[in-house]
């Protein structure tokens, strides 16, 4: 049955108050560029100490996130929201305050692993309370409200970039939406599936009737229940025959979602921009403003049309997109195109690059990887796909620089294209569509064992498959 009206918005707002999570992901990891400028004022700090200041957030975020599947099933997914809101503002408060360089790194490790956990629950949650009608543009929320953080963390820089003292009220101000987290959290439900995967079915079909404003939740209650007859898998079992598969999957779209350089740009634009030939460091902070807009404008365009396009067209687009664009930029960079004509192929190749990232990997991948695992092994594997793609952000965040240094920028953005290239292939043939279907469907045809690329097909006709050009190559 189709969600009615009332429904819908009661769904939205619960989305739009989880995805808060995304919001202070985006901006706890955008808002160190600025901020680093003015703790160097303030302490004493060596190159290695500026290194660690702006990776402790993503060391954080990969224990938070390797331990997010246990803590998922103990807790209870809203449980863990409230708590991580917690951990953000513990965090907050230990980096705006601190008096030594230590407790900022401190602060920092803090609200990493608060941010590990709500990347990983936040689309979990939303995937588990979404009507499937609605599931992709719904999680995709949680990719807008990162990229709405990282916007807000640009335009923050920007404005006090002349203030006295201002890294801690950069920080601080990320006190605003964890308390707004903390207090939204209490009046949200707790997921329907974690409900019923704890034998409380009376308050499962209460909060489902509640999510879907009908009374006639017996099917989807039934098939959530049939979905987990299934004895929850160990950590060991994650890597059973059955599963591999799909958790190298998961595992692949983190590493293709940052090696194929999406943080070189975010964490690095003024960089880039100052390389480019802007003349100073304000045009370049105001050209990373602009990059901030269109991250978010083009993640709006996925949420609206993620489920009526479809991942797959989207993704591979997007790809052929931004391949181009770091060909560009590599290739300005290489003939040594004059000042101005340099500056403004950096900005259209950059805008271009953001743009489609947004649209594709930006939105995909923290859907795909919230829809694709068996719910019997959902929580771990989820968990191993999010911890790629931390990781993979930390070994390109903290390589960038010094590949630019060794390698000059026209080859270093040639080997984020190369990169594309191979992600592309890798996605045209093994990441399924999964636009329309149900988690329990997709769950089936992981135990049919159908080839990747098929698992998101909603009736299984082996025939058409077996004869599919793909398929043979498979
Ligand atoms: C990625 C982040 C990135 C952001 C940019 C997210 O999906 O995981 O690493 O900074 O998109 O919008």
């Amino acid at each position: 049955m189709r969600p009615n009206h009332q429904s819908r918005l009661y769904i939205y707002t619960v989305s739009a108050i989880a995805a808060v999570a995304g919001l202070l992901f985006g901006f706890d990891t955008g808002i160190i560029s600025g901020a680093l400028l003015f703790i160097e004022k303030d302490f004493v700090v060596s190159t290695e100490m500026k290194e660690l200041i702006v990776s402790s957030v993503l060391f954080g975020a990969m224990f938070g996130s390797l331990a997010s599947g246990r803590l998922t099933d103990q807790f209870g997914r809203r449980r863990l929201m409230l708590i991580i809101s917690a951990l953000f503002i513990a965090g907050t408060l230990i980096a705006s305050f601190a008096a030594q360089v230590y407790s900022i790194l401190f602060g920092r490790l803090f609200i990493g692993f608060a941010i590990g956990i709500g990347s990983y629950t936040a689309p979990l949650y939303i995937a588990e309370v979404s009507p499937h009608e609605l599931r992709g543009g719904l999680v995709s929320l949680n990719q807008l409200a990162i990229t709405i953080g990282i916007l807000c963390s640009f335009l923050i820089n920007y404005a006090f970039t002349n203030i006295d003292g201002s890294w801690r009220w950069m920080f601080g101000i990320g006190l605003v939406p964890a308390v707004l987290l903390s207090i939204g959290m209490v009046f949200l439900p707790e997921s329907p599936r974690w409900l019923v995967k704890q034998n409380m079915i009376d308050k499962a079909t209460m909060t489902l009737q509640h999510l879907r404003n009908t009374k006639d939740v017996s099917h989807e209650i039934h098939e959530i229940q049939n979905s987990l007859k299934v004895r929850q898998a160990s950590f060991r079992e994650i890597f059973a025959p059955w599963i591999l598969p799909v958790l190298f999957l998961g595992a692949m779209l983190g590493f293709i979602q940052q090696v194929t350089g999406i943080n070189t740009i975010i964490y690095y634009a003024p960089t880039i921009f100052q390389l480019a030939g802007f003349p100073d460091a304000s045009s370049s902070i105001l050209a990373t403003v602009g990059i901030g807009v269109v991250n978010v404008l083009a993640t709006i365009f996925a949420v609206c049309y993620l489920d009526k396009l479809g991942r797959r067209p989207l993704l591979l687009t997007g790809l052929v997109g931004m391949c181009l664009s770091l060909l560009g930029l590599s290739l300005a960079f290489q003939t040594g195109a004059d000042a101005s004509m340099l500056r403004w192929i950096a900005i259209g190749c950059t805008f271009f690059y953001i743009i489609c990232f947004a649209f594709s990997l930006g939105a995909i991948l923290w859907l795909v990887v919230s829809e694709i695992f068996p719910l019997e092994v959902r929580a771990t594997a989820m968990g191993v796909a999010v911890f790629s793609c931390w990781l993979w952000n930390f070994a390109v965040s903290s390589t960038f620089l010094t590949l630019l240094n060794a390698l000059g920028p026209s080859a270093t953005f040639l080997l984020y294209a190369v990169m594309c290239i191979f992600s592309f292939a890798f996605c045209y043939c093994k990441v399924p569509e999964t636009k329309g279907v149900t988690l329990e469907q997709i769950e089936d045809n992981i135990r049919k064992r159908m080839p990747l690329r098929y698992i998101g097909q909603p009736v299984f006709d082996k025939t058409a498959i077996t004869e599919s050009p793909e398929y043979q190559a498979d």
